[in-house]
């Protein structure tokens, strides 16, 4: 298969992970005879740098164009007090409104030779969950403001039954047909009008889904329900904002932020991206995880329809793990490897097979 691939390489350590990835992707292409063509271009600071835009159009055009997207990471302090629309954030924010990926997928599984949790050992066990985020609404994209003095704020929080519903089949789909049957949906009814309109809206599909079985959590509650019992948990659908919560507090299960994958789900459109940021203090230090951007290779790859693809480079992220080819953030620091060892690992592995 000929796949065109938008790459997004972006701040801090996103240039490290993302040449790993293409490596690894490209030793998958080279074994199952595909022919990936990546077309690199610019967002994040680089980009504001450049054109005074964390997001030009000129990048949106090609990530439009392309079979799909790779994004590595985007966020810099430097840039952090630009007005509203100039922050490298904002580019992402914009890319994802502008492809319209209103489902974010983000897996979260536990390796059992992964020791570097806070969380007791007995209740990681057998983890394994997975969160259907919304990521095109809610009070992200919401109307935001200050008065006039510059003494009062808001962000407007707004959500449609139609943004609901269509990632709500996406998470219902995933529980039936690839899962344990089972979706959680975190709000806040007891205070939010918008949670009260995603539990009506949820309730409905459920009916269509007589198999799945439906519960609903509180956000206080579910950030409690992650760490004292998170094998409770199968699919979480949630909104944008508990969401993006959600998924940082479970990499403590994982041990690590740089282990987790995503994929950005739109209509037609697609992108994958680690949910990690862009962990400025390890740049250029040939120390950041590529696991995670080279899953979401692998998330990709299974949405190009490559399955034997996928399974063959998520064995080769599993070996490294089981022979301990770990950066630091998941290994004992005396025995870590580099960046670069790791991604050149996974690679021989898949020559190899
Ligand atoms: C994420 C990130 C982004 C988000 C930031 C960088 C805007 O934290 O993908 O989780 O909040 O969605
Ligand atoms: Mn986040």
């Amino acid at each position: 298969m000929k796949k065109n691939i938008s790459v997004i390489e972006g701040d801090g350590i996103g240039p490290e992970i993302m040449k790993q990835t293409i490596k690894v992707l490209n030793s998958i292409a080279k074994k199952y005879n595909h022919d990936f063509y990546y077309h690199k271009t610019i967002a994040g600071s680089i980009a504001i740098e450049k054109f005074g835009d964390p997001m030009p159009e000129k990048t949106i055009d090609t990530c439009l164009k392309s079979d799909a997207v790779l994004f590595g990471c985007i966020g810099d302090e430097k840039y952090d007090h630009n007005p509203r629309g100039k922050r490298p954030e904002d580019g992402l924010l914009k890319l994802r409104k502008r492809m319209n990926l209103y489902c974010n997928i983000r897996p979260i599984m536990v390796y059992s030779e992964v020791n570097k949790s806070p969380i007791k050992k007995e209740l990681l066990d057998g983890v394994d969950f997975i969160i259907y985020r919304e990521l095109t609404g809610g009070i992200y994209f919401g109307e935001k403001g200050r008065s006039k003095n510059g003494e009062e704020a808001y962000d407007y929080c707004f959500y449609s039954k139609k943004e609901i519903e269509r990632v709500g089949e996406m998470a219902f789909k995933a529980a039936l047909y690839r899962r344990k049957k089972k979706v959680t949906l975190v709000d806040k009814a007891n205070v939010l009008e918008t949670s009260r309109l995603w539990r009506e809206v949820i309730r409905k599909i459920a009916l269509d889904y007589p198999s799945v079985n439906l519960d609903f959590l509180y956000i206080d509650n579910a950030a409690m329900q992650i760490i004292m019992n998170p094998r409770r948990f199968d699919v979480i659908l949630t909104d944008n904002m508990f969401g993006d919560i959600l998924s940082d507090e479970s990499s403590v299960i994982t041990s690590s932020l740089g282990l987790l994958p995503s994929a950005s789900i739109g209509n037609h459109k697609s992108m994958f991206e680690p949910i990690h940021g862009s962990y400025p203090q390890a740049k250029g230090k040939n120390i950041a995880n590529p696991l995670g951007c080279i899953l979401s290779g692998a998330m990709m790859l299974e949405y190009f329809g490559m399955h034997k693809e996928k399974n063959l480079l998520e064995k080769a992220v599993r070996k490294s793990i089981e022979e301990k080819v770990c950066t630091p953030d998941i290994i004992e620091s005396e025995f870590f490897s580099t960046t670069e060892e790791v991604g050149n690992y996974i690679e021989k592995y898949i020559q190899n097979q």
